[in-house]
């Protein structure tokens, strides 16, 4: 039996949800434990496309129990929205496959006006972030004024927690130019999706610990990525949580010696959805993928910016996760290429850099080495083993695992569940 954290080794959109998916097919229970539903995680399942955002991916599989814990951030509107949409798409969620953490902060509205206003205040010096207010509730969270599921599901705690947070918010709102909340809107809709999602709040610690008791096998699901990790990413280009693999234990209440491996995901390139640095951003590679429909946000829509793999990057993200495995998806993008380059260390003026700069505009000022990797020009769709795909493709991927210190377990070759080849 294994527990396994999977993260995002770069700036998110990993294809997370695709490996989840597919290791779903093995393991019992499959644990969302941070962010919000800033994630877009897409999962091709029987010919059909499910992009799922606060409900873990495992809940396509029949017979999988998933579980949003403590650290993610949920907007209950949202949340009730999207298992509506499952349900329209015959997608089975009940309390018997889904359960919802007591301690799990909430998303307001006034975070949403919060996290729209403050990125019109910012500017040029935007974070680009999805506007779902996840910064707010997170701040919120830190405060110790945020109100929690387990106040949600008691209405009266929950209206009386609420007004107060609104009258507060609507001054602050006020002061800043935005426009006000009115309290009873905001209740009348909380307490309809409070009635909805009832009856998935629980206690997800014991339940999770029951599970490992029984012996059950844990997938837990990373949201976002490694550099959009709160302490870890590319501050103040981040999101509010974290990220990397300790966020998993913490999220959940699953204690670090109890996870046994922890899996990176990483596309055989780059993307960044938002602002921030990106040291092998490349116009002509964004052109490339964009043209083939390719790298559009699950999530808002936006173009991802893209370019070359980094392998500082992904070296430096192996460090934090303590990688053991690493899944490379959508090495399918790379098919038609002569030649591939992949980034092995940046120079910082004189310097050498092995890992990237803790200073944003320290990191913004990275000029990457590249080192260069004959392109295989075959189609890889098709291919159901490692052995079956080309040789200059093999060594491709190989090279990456090597560059982040982790073992080549899986590689991704479209996004449907049987393009999906295990080492
Ligand atoms: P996540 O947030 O990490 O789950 O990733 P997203 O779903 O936001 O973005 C990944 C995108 O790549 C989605 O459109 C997936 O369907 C797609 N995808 C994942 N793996 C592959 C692959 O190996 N090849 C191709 N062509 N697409 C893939
Ligand atoms: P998944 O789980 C890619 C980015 C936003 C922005 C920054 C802060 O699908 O990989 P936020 O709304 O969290 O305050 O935005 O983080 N971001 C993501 N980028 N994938 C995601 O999730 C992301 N979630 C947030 O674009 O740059
Ligand atoms: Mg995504």
């Amino acid at each position: 039996m294994a527990n396994t954290i999977l993260v995002g080794a770069q700036w998110g959109d990993e294809g997370k949800g695709k490996i989840i998916d597919f290791l779903t097919e093995t393991a019992d229970l499959v644990v969302r434990s941070q962010g919000g539903n800033n994630a877009g995680h897409t999962v091709y399942a029987a010919g059909t496309k499910y992009v799922l955002h606060l409900i873990p991916s495992g809940i396509l599989r029949a017979g999988k129990m998933c579980v949003i814990a403590n650290g993610v951030v949920i907007d209950p509107v949202a949340v009730a929205a999207e298992i509506a949409g499952l349900r329209g798409k015959k997608i089975k969620v009940t309390p018997r496959n889904l359960l919802i953490s007591d301690r799990a902060h909430l998303v307001l509205p006034y975070h949403r006006l919060l996290d729209e206003q403050r990125e019109a205040s910012r500017g040029k010096g935007r974070i680009g972030t999805t506007k779902r207010g996840i910064g707010p509730a997170y701040g919120d969270k830190a405060a110790r004024v945020g109100i929690r599921m387990g106040d949600l599901i008691q209405p009266a705690l929950f209206a009386e927690k609420l007004a107060v947070r609104v009258k507060e918010n609507n001054a602050v709102l006020k002061a800043l130019g935005a426009g006000q909340l009115k309290f009873k809107r905001v209740l009348a809709d909380y307490q309809a999706a409070a009635e909805a999602l009832a009856p998935f709040v629980g206690n997800t610690v014991v339940y999770l610990h029951e599970a490992l008791q029984a012996g059950k096998e844990i997938l837990f699901e990373g949201a976002q990525g490694t550099y959009l990790d709160i302490d870890h990413g590319t501050y103040p280009y981040v999101t509010s949580s974290n990220t990397t693999a300790g966020g998993a234990c913490t999220g959940s209440g699953v204690p670090p010696h109890r996870m046994d491996t922890v899996l990176g995901v990483m596309k055989a390139y780059t993307t960044r959805v938002g602002e921030g640095a990106f040291p092998t951003e490349n116009a002509a590679i964004s052109d490339f993928l964009h043209g083939l429909g390719r790298e559009f946000g699950a999530t808002t829509g936006r173009a991802r910016r893209c370019g070359w793999f980094d392998a500082v990057a992904t070296r430096y993200a192996g460090m934090i996760n303590g990688m053991d495995e690493v899944a490379i998806t959508n090495l399918d993008g790379l098919d038609t290429l002569e030649t591939i380059r992949v980034c092995v260390a940046y120079k910082l003026g004189r310097k050498t850099l092995q890992v990237p700069p803790g200073d944003h505009a320290q990191l913004a000022d990275c000029v990457p080495v590249y080192q260069e990797f004959p392109g295989w020009q075959t189609p890889t769709h098709e291919a159901k083993s490692f052995a079956a795909l080309p040789k200059k493709a093999q060594t491709y991927a190989r090279q990456l695992a090597e560059f982040s210190g982790a073992r080549l377990r899986i590689v991704s070759v479209g996004p449907h569940r049987e393009q999906t080849i295990v080492v």
